[in-house]
C-alpha cells in the first residue's frame, strides 16, 4: 500500500501495481507514511481503477470510469453531431482541446462524435482516471473495430500547456466549475461533489479562456445561465436547456 498527500486531501493506492497511468501518479505526487485519515482510497482491480471517497459526513462514494460501457451503448459510430454542443465546437472543426477534462464526459462524446481530442486536467488524481479509462477503452475490440482514436490526457494547468499547443487545434472548449449559485436549490450530483471538493472554484478560468482566444481559431466556453460570460462579447452563444455556450473566435 502506497499514500499519497495531494492538495488537501490524503489517498491510499492498492492493488495490483501492473497500470503503467498509476506509476505516473506516484511520480507526481509526494509520498507520505501512512496517514491518520485517508480521505480518498484508489484501487487498481481487473476492471481498471476504483475509488472511494470517506468524506465524512455521509457514506463512502464510490467511483468507477468505465469508457468501454458507455461505448457498447452506442447505436452507431460515429456518434451523430446535434444541438447547442455541437454548433458551438464548430460545423468545420475536427480537432479539438478539452482543456478542463474533469471526469471527461464531454471528452468521450466528442471522441464518439468522431473528433481528434486531446484533454487537459491538473488534478493529477483526476488525470489518471480519465487517462486510465481512455486507456482501456484503446484496448478494447470496440475501438479496435471502429478504428477509435482514444483522447490523449495531458496532465497539467491549460494556461501553460495552451501556450505551447497554439493553434494545435480548430477549437478549445472551456468547461470550467460553475459559479455557486446564492440560492443553491438541488446537491449536485456525486461526481460534482468529488470535484467540488477536489478543485473548488477555477478562479483563473478567465485567464485560461483569454489565453486560448488569443492562440486558437475558435473558443467554446460552457456556462450556466445564471453567469456572466467568462469573457466579454462572445461572438455567438448557443443556448440548450439550463446551459449555453459562449463562442469566441
Ligand atoms: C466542471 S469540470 C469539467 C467537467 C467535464 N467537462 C466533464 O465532462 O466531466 C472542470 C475541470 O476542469 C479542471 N480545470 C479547471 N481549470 C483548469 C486548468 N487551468 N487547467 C487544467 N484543468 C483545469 C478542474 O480541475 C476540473 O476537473
Amino acid at each position: 500500500m502506497k499514500y499519497l498527500r495531494l492538495k488537501h486531501a490524503s489517498v491510499s493506492i492498492s492493488g495490483a501495481g501492473d497500470c503503467p497511468i498509476i506509476g505516473k501518479l506516484v511520480n507526481c505526487c509526494e509520498l507520505t507514511e501512512k496517514p491518520q485519515r485517508v480521505d480518498l482510497e484508489l484501487s487498481e482491480e481487473t476492471n481498471g481503477l476504483n475509488l472511494i471517497w470517506n468524506n465524512g459526513d455521509q457514506k463512502p462514494l464510490k467511483y468507477h470510469l468505465d469508457f468501454v460501457k458507455s461505448v457498447s451503448q452506442l447505436r452507431s459510430f460515429p456518434a451523430p453531431k446535434q444541438g447547442a454542443f455541437n454548433q458551438a465546437l464548430g460545423k468545420k472543426s475536427r480537432s479539438i482541446i478539452d482543456a478542463t477534462g474533469g471526469w471527461a464526459g464531454d471528452a468521450m462524446l466528442m471522441c464518439l462524435q468522431g473528433y481528434k481530442v486531446i484533454v487537459i486536467e491538473r488534478l493529477p488524481l483526476m488525470a489518471a482516471l480519465i487517462e486510465e479509462a481512455f486507456w482501456r477503452l484503446a484496448k478494447s475490440e470496440y475501438a479496435a473495430n471502429n478504428s477509435i482514436v482514444v483522447p490523449t490526457v495531458l496532465w497539467g494547468n491549460a494556461a501553460e500547456l495552451l501556450a505551447d499547443l497554439g493553434g494545435g487545434a480548430d477549437c478549445v472548449y472551456l468547461d470550467p466549475m460553475f459559479p455557486v449559485k446564492k440560492k443553491k436549490k438541488a446537491a449536485s450530483n456525486k461526481q460534482m461533489q468529488l470535484l467540488q471538493w477536489l478543485a473548488g472554484a477555477d478562479f483563473d478560468a478567465s485567464d485560461v479562456a483569454s489565453i486560448a482566444k488569443q492562440n486558437f481559431p475558435r473558443l467554446a466556453v460552457k456556462r450556466p445561465d445564471y453567469a456572466e460570460p467568462l469573457l466579454a462579447e462572445p461572438a455567438i452563444r448557443f443556448s440548450s436547456k439550463l446551459v449555453h455556450y459562449d463562442v469566441y473566435m
